[in-house]
């Protein structure tokens, strides 16, 4: 795939954005939510952020110590849209935690080697060991959604891999893991919108990769593959947590809490939790 070239997504949202979307990115205030589906019309407050983030980070901290105690393993899979605020979600998860022992799996695309490997080996090596919480920035996944929608695997492949997914984290399941798998779910204008701030800001330019510029043209094919995905992958022991996540925000809360109300930690204050937002928060039925 070619490089990134300057000004690609200022050209994209100029000559091919679909009209509607391109309207709502022009018409946006700027606390307002871009996506007419969501549930509400602007952004969190920062002041009821803060404050909401600032007592599930006490609790995060209370976690990881039970954790290290106990030996527990946690596993935790981010999964979404280019821009749907993975990185972002797991900073937030790993602010006050310490960094040995809240490690970040982010791997870049298979070497030669790992492409003859069975599918899910490169990432079990980087699974918990006792006393860790391991975040997963993209996962196995890869082959449900973009390899699929730019034909880096065949068919068979990706038949195979879902035969293969559930089974495999039941498996780790069964031993003991603790695995998340969270889908963020972020609409089109509002990705749209994130990729011109990225191209525009030279601290964030990094984040645009020539995936994300080929994919804008693939919004629909993304679409297809990841309801396929998460209908397949989904079961009761090992459950997709869809986050609406075109408020950051919120989207960060709301994960958070669905990762500490179910892990029975000590000293756990459930009030400090907050309720999860069951209108931007919860099981395969609410992504569109
Ligand atoms: P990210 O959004 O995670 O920063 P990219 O948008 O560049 O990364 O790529 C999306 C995903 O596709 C990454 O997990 C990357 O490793 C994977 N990927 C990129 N090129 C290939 C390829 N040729 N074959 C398989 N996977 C690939
Ligand atoms: C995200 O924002 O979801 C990812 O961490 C970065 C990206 O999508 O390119």
């Amino acid at each position: 795939m070619t490089k990134t070239q300057a000004g690609q997504i200022t050209r994209y949202f100029q000559d091919r954005a679909p009209k509607s979307i391109r309207e709502a990115i022009e018409a946006a205030g700027k606390d307002d939510i871009l996506s007419d589906t969501y549930p509400y019309d602007e952004q969190m407050s920062s002041k009821d952020y803060d404050k909401a983030m600032e007592a599930l980070q006490i609790e995060l901290v209370k976690m990881q110590a039970w954790v290290k105690e106990s030996g527990a393993r946690i596993a935790i899979v981010f999964e979404g849209r280019d821009a749907a605020g993975k990185g972002g979600t797991i900073s937030r998860f790993r602010q006050n935690l310490n960094p040995r022992g809240a490690r970040v799996v982010a791997l870049g695309k298979p070497t030669e080697a790992e492409r003859t490997q069975w599918y899910f080996q490169r990432y079990i090596q980087h699974l918990p060991a006792a006393g860790e919480i391991v975040f997963f920035d993209r996962s196995w996944y890869n082959r449900g959604v973009v390899e699929h929608v730019f034909g880096w695997c065949t068919p068979q492949e990706r038949e195979h891999f879902f035969r293969q997914a559930l089974p495999f984290e039941h498996a780790l399941i069964e031993d003991g893991i603790h695995l998340f798998k969270f889908w963020l779910n972020v609409g089109r204008a509002e990705q749209l919108h994130r990729f011109l701030a990225r191209e525009n800001d030279p601290l964030k330019s990094w984040k645009l990769s020539p995936v994300d510029v080929a994919g804008l043209d693939k919004w629909d094919e993304y679409t297809g593959a990841i309801s396929e995905t998460l209908t397949r992958s989904h079961s009761k022991r090992s459950p997709w947590t869809v986050v609406r996540s075109d408020d950051k925000k919120r989207a960060r809360i709301a994960a958070i809490q669905t990762v500490l109300s179910t892990i029975d930690y000590d000293d756990k204050d459930t009030k400090a939790l907050g309720r999860i937002d069951s209108a931007i928060c919860g099981g395969p039925d609410i992504w569109d």
